[in-house]
């Protein structure tokens, strides 16, 4: 074990002890970001005279050393230190000597971590927006290509109106459009730097806290030391916008698994997203859409658990913090590959449109349509759900979609139908007539696409 504390213990610390206690499993997930921290430190120190340009010069030859020697392999980063600052610590000061010793002036690991865990957040919350986006252009391509593609919307599971795919999709594109603002909300509150704040008192060291939140892309300094240390909101607003993208995936993924049905059929997973069964051989199975489902369980969980483990940390630091880590480590993976696969199923996945559209012609998906072509000829829509319900009634007796029904049927329970009423419950009329902004609508919707086109290009 090797720890930078130890002058005022008698005893060695218990290997148990030290096991439970030590975070290098997993905090050396961010070394770069730590190592990125201390430069900018050191310069700051150095600007300020409180190391001199040759000691700045010596800590950040050597920390590119480490870093260098870590990222090409040449450095294991083992258990035997405590974590990723200890380890940083110890190696610099093995390889340069007493400037080394410098480095950790005015700061602790308490704001060493708080810095590292948000430069990491921060570049991940990129990431994240990255595999966002890519799934927002296959929305939108599919969105393009099927515009008039029908099939049925559904409430209850139950047929309701007809609608194309492209309606569909966009759907699902407004969901990851505010899921990309939330992450970049996320970023822009979370981005004031805490080091400096120290233990949790600040320092006595004349430091410039507003050059080294510059210097690492801050919009500046915390503005209270105690919170600086001990703020982990940003990352609850994380695992939260994280819960809701998986909640997201998980919905599309139910109905991926439903279209994909022998019942459905309207869509075809691609062989390369799908598995087959150890005992039938007949079977393809959605697995990646499942596991996509099962998933959203855990980052949920991340949520909940780190919510649970904040909630009775008294003011500053707490070693309870450290719990952070694994959860949103966990979460971040989870999403990305959640994201990433299925952007991919979804791209080379076959829509079966005549599928979709019989599906649609089925179900009376057009019943409103006729109600309100009654409506259109001086009924009120009262009486007209109700002449409608009944022709509905007629229909399920006679086995036969509406627009089956002959003419002279539809006069015998309501005079006002004429021959136009064909027409007007056809599925094209039944989603071009609704027009207005956000509706199936073919125009109505090659607007919003417009929009969405406009988005993406900003993005
Ligand atoms: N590994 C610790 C964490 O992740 C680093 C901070 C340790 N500070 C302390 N005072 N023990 O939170």
């Amino acid at each position: 074990m090797a720890q930078l504390w130890g002058g005022r213990f008698t005893k060695e610390t218990d290997q148990l002890v030290y096991n439970f206690n030590a975070s290098i499993s997993f905090d050396k997930r961010f070394y770069a970001q730590d190592m990125k921290g201390s430069m900018a430190h050191v310069r700051m120190l150095a600007k300020q005279g409180i190391l001199t340009e040759e000691e700045r010069d010596q800590i950040l030859d050597g920390l590119n050393g480490i870093l260098k020697d870590v990222e090409e392999g040449r450095l294991e980063i083992t258990s035997e230190y405590e974590d990723i600052h200890s380890f940083v610590e110890a190696v610099l000061i093995d390889r340069i000597g007493d400037a080394g010793k410098k480095m950790h002036t005015g700061r602790s690991r308490n704001d060493q971590v708080a810095l590292d865990m948000k430069l990491y957040t921060r570049d991940e919350i990129k990431e994240l927006n990255h595999l966002v986006k890519e799934m927002m252009e296959v929305l939108l391509e599919i969105m393009e290509a099927h515009l008039d593609t029908y099939m049925p919307g559904f409430t209850h599971l139950q047929k309701a109106q007809p609608i194309t795919l492209a309606h569909h999709m966009g759907a699902y594109f407004e969901m990851f459009k505010r899921d990309h603002e939330r992450l970049i909300d996320i970023a822009k509150r979370m981005n004031t730097c805490p080091l400096g704040s120290g233990a949790l008192a600040g320092t006595t060291y004349p430091l410039d806290r507003e050059y080294t939140a510059e210097l690492l892309g801050f919009d500046g300094p915390t503005l209270n030391s105690m919170d600086g240390v001990s703020d982990r909101d940003y990352l609850i607003e994380l695992l939260s916008a994280l819960s809701t993208i998986m909640m997201h995936l998980s919905r599309f993924s139910e109905e991926v698994i439903i279209w994909n049905t022998n019942e459905y059929k309207f869509v075809e997973i691609d062989d390369a997203y799908s598995t087959g069964s150890s005992i039938m051989p007949q079977k393809k199975n959605p697995d990646i859409a499942e596991l996509v489902r099962g998933k959203t369980g855990r980052v949920y969980g991340a949520l909940n658990s780190f919510l649970t483990t904040m909630k009775g940390i008294p003011l500053a630091y707490n070693k309870d913090m450290q719990e952070d880590k694994e959860w949103v480590f966990d979460a971040i993976d989870t999403t990305k590959g959640c994201l990433a696969l299925f952007t991919g199923m979804l791209k080379t996945m076959q829509f079966n449109k005549e599928r979709m559209a019989e599906s649609a012609r089925h179900g009376f998906t057009n019943a409103t349509d006729a109600a309100d072509y009654l409506v259109n000829h001086g009924v009120p829509f009262r009486d007209a759900h109700g002449i409608v319900g009944r022709l509905v009634l007629l229909c399920i007796e006679k086995k036969i979609a509406l627009d089956a029904l002959p003419l002279d049927e539809y006069k015998e329970i309501c005079p006002v139908f004429e021959e136009d009423i064909y027409e007007a419950i056809s599925l094209k009329t039944c989603v071009n007539k609704r027009l207005t902004i956000g509706a199936p609508g073919h125009d109505a919707m090659a607007q919003v696409i417009k929009i969405c086109q406009d988005y993406l290009s900003a993005y």
